[in-house]
């Protein structure tokens, strides 16, 4: 069987979450393929509402297999945390939770060098979560990582040790103010260590092969989002690793011939959280308005998300980058109420009309080109079928359609699983 994937195309948060738990019914595995605890994935329903962060979004779905692939880097200190929470809810996942022993783990003072190296940046800062995610996969690149496998081995907190006391070096060489107590925070680590390793450790890329033979059915879940890619994002604004569909065949180890459908998730408009360019932005009270009534907030670290108008030429890059073949549109609810919609089909940059993603997109070169839409007055959050959504948003849906030559096969009205329309 083919493994098909999911993956955001703007800045993050679009919604993976509530979609891949959305679809895991119709899957026997998912598995997440890059990122880490920098990413929130939000779910609700039955009227609650969880974020998961490291764990793929199909932990709640019986029957479903759970991998946490080798491109994912994982801190031990929150995987135990998010296990905490699932235990608090009874949800069993000693099963049906499994992760690569390719994947690397992210050290306490993975954490201290982001802090130490955002502080050192000043003004110039990525915003990042500072979860250790940079450092983490520098080691892994520069071949000093440690791996979920090492856990297994005997020796391993002797290369633990050398690894975190070179670590230190680098944080007393960035000559910032980072103040922290090791021996508190690798404590709490191995303590953590002792719960990851009670679950299973599997070789994914094996599991994976074996689980296609078989004929089930996978999906590849994202983080973050296209624009965040490590290659083909805003750099240096982004995050370390491939968020795109090719970081799906390297973080799981799946050849690019068994890649199905590429499900592209993106917001009616956009967010970004953290640093870095977004030609869309709106300083006014219609992106005031989007943050608020979007709940536009950190899943991570709750800080409020910069909000703007939909950027059209940006996610036509996304899902050239991925070869999407089904859209899914978030948030639409979110827009109601707007006497008009602008969409962002063109840039002009350095005096020409440009319709694709030049080098630099910083706001001195770029000004924003814009159709505008009628909005819509209905409240989306109770409809449950495409007849039911109003005419000016079916026209703007099929505008996207036209633009990008994509269908649009589900639409969310809510937070909530039951809040999906498909099309
Ligand atoms: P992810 O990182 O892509 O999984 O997305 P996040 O969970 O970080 O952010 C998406 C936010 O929007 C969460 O708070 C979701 O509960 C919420 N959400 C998802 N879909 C919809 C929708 O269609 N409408 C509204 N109003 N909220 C949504
Ligand atoms: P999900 O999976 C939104 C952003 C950070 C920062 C930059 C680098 O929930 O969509 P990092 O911690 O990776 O060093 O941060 O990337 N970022 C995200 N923004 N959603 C995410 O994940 C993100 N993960 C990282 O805000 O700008
Ligand atoms: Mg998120």
């Amino acid at each position: 069987m083919a493994v098909d994937l999911l993956l955001g195309l703007q800045w993050g948060d679009e919604g993976k979450g509530k979609i891949v738990d959305v679809f895991t019914s119709k899957y026997d595995i998912i598995a997440r393929f890059q990122g880490g605890p920098n990413a929130g994935h939000t779910l609700v329903f039955n009227g609650q509402k969880h974020v998961l962060h490291t764990i793929p979004s199909g932990i709640f779905h019986d029957n479903t297999i759970n991998i946490v692939g080798n491109g994912v880097v994982i801190d031990p200190v929150i995987f135990k945390k998010e296990l905490e929470k699932l235990d608090a809810q009874k949800v069993p996942y000693q099963k049906s939770l499994v992760i690569s022993r390719k994947a690397h783990i992210i050290l306490p003072t993975h954490r201290l060098l982001d802090a130490a190296s955002e502080t050192s940046k000043g003004k110039a800062k990525i915003g990042s979560t500072l979860k250790g995610i940079g450092p983490t996969y520098m080691d892994k690149t520069g071949r000093n990582g440690i791996r979920v496998g090492d856990l297994e081995l005997a020796d391993w907190k002797l290369k633990y040790r050398a690894l975190a006391n070179k670590h230190e070096a680098l944080i007393a060489f960035y000559n910032v103010d980072v103040q922290y107590n090791l021996d508190e925070l690798e404590a709490e680590f191995f303590e953590a260590v002792k719960t990851l390793k009670s679950l299973q450790f599997i070789d994914s890329e094996e599991y994976i092969y074996q689980a296609q033979q078989q004929g089930k059915t996978i999906l590849a879940e994202g983080a973050q989002g296209s624009l965040l890619d490590i290659d083909f994002g805003t750099y240096p604004f982004v995050t370390s690793s491939n968020t795109t569909a090719a970081g799906a065949c390297t973080g799981l180890g799946i050849p690019p011939s068994a890649i199905g459908d590429v499900f592209g998730i993106f917001k009616a408009y956009t967010t970004r959280v953290g640093s870095g360019p977004f030609p869309t932005e709106l300083f006014d009270e219609y992106g005031e308005t989007m943050g608020r009534v979007g709940n536009e907030f950190g899943a991570t670290t709750g800080r409020a998300r910069r909000c703007g108008w939909l950027d059209l030429v940006a996610l036509k890059y996304a899902c050239q980058i991925n070869g999407v073949t089904q859209l899914i549109m978030m948030k639409g609810d979110v827009l109601s109420g707007f006497d008009m919609l602008k969409v962002c089909t063109a840039y002009k940059y350095k005096g020409d009309t440009i319709t694709h993603l030049p080098y630099n997109i910083e706001a001195e070169n770029i000004k924003p080109i814009y159709s505008e839409f009628k909005g819509w007055q209905a409240d989306l959050t109770g409809m449950s079928k495409g007849e039911e959504l109003p005419q000016e948003l079916n026209d703007y849906i099929a505008f996207l359609e036209q633009e990008l030559n994509i269908p649009i096969t589900i639409v969310s009205v809510g937070p909530d699983r039951k809040q999906t329309i498909v099309r």
